[in-house]
């Protein structure tokens, strides 16, 4: 059975999540964050993602953009860096950068025919936002956020969305993400996966692993046969 759906994760996937503690970095007020932000980025990641496991685990779900917030007060408290540049960091949230060959490889994609889906932990107003400041509307067929379903990936019933939400079968789904767990959850599923492992990243030892293993974007439409 061919592939007819291509499915992307958002965060760290097409948009590049370090993008806001950069940007701040280089605002002539945020000065003092030069040093420190690959730092922050990296607790501020870590934290938002543990959060959304732990609120998983003990059924204490709030949307992705209290973990986001939540996940930035610790990094902010544990680097000793205050509140100060706080509003700005989270502002930049909502207009991260696409990575710069997601464009060309949506176009690829849709030209071809396929389905396109974003399937994110994010909350419908962020990822619109998102999706809206990278001008990828016209290329993703639906945007789908864990706020329908009011938990986190990798549960399966997350990725269960998008075969009732496409209306297709998941061995139709090539599935794209960034994060080795996501990755695990949606092979584990049923998905065909291709993990972007743009940082040289070991391998999750976690029960099912990848399909393939891609540097960047830009192989996907290859990938796919065309
Ligand atoms: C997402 C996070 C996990 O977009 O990157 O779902």
């Amino acid at each position: 059975m061919p592939i007819t759906t291509c499915v992307f994760d958002a965060y760290g996937t097409l948009f590049d999540v370090n993008a806001a503690a950069r940007r701040a970095a280089n605002d002539p007020e945020h000065a003092d964050l030069a040093n420190v932000w690959p730092s922050l980025a990296e607790i501020w990641r870590t934290k938002q993602l543990q959060y959304t496991w732990l609120r998983s685990l003990t059924g204490d779900y709030v949307d992705f953009w209290q973990v986001t917030q939540d996940g930035l007060d610790f990094a902010l408290e544990k680097l000793k860096i205050g509140t100060e540049p706080r509003e700005r960091l989270l502002q930049l949230y909502w207009e991260l950068a696409a990575y710069p060959e997601v464009q060309e490889m949506l176009t690829a994609l849709k030209t071809a025919g396929l389905k396109t889906a974003i399937l994110s932990n994010g909350s419908n107003d962020m990822l619109n936002a998102a999706v809206t400041h990278a001008g990828l509307e016209g290329h993703l067929d639906h945007v789908l956020s864990v706020e329908t379903v009011g938990t986190f990936k990798p549960s399966a019933v997350v990725y269960e969305m998008v075969e009732t939400t496409m209306h297709c079968d998941r061995k139709d789904v090539l599935f794209v993400s960034s994060n080795g767990w996501d990755i695990a959850g949606a092979s584990g599923f049923g998905f065909t996966t291709a993990w972007v492992n743009r940082t040289g990243e070991p391998q999750d030892r976690l029960a099912a692993g990848p399909h393939h293993i891609l540097n960047d974007l830009t192989p996907i439409p290859t990938l796919l046969g065309m």
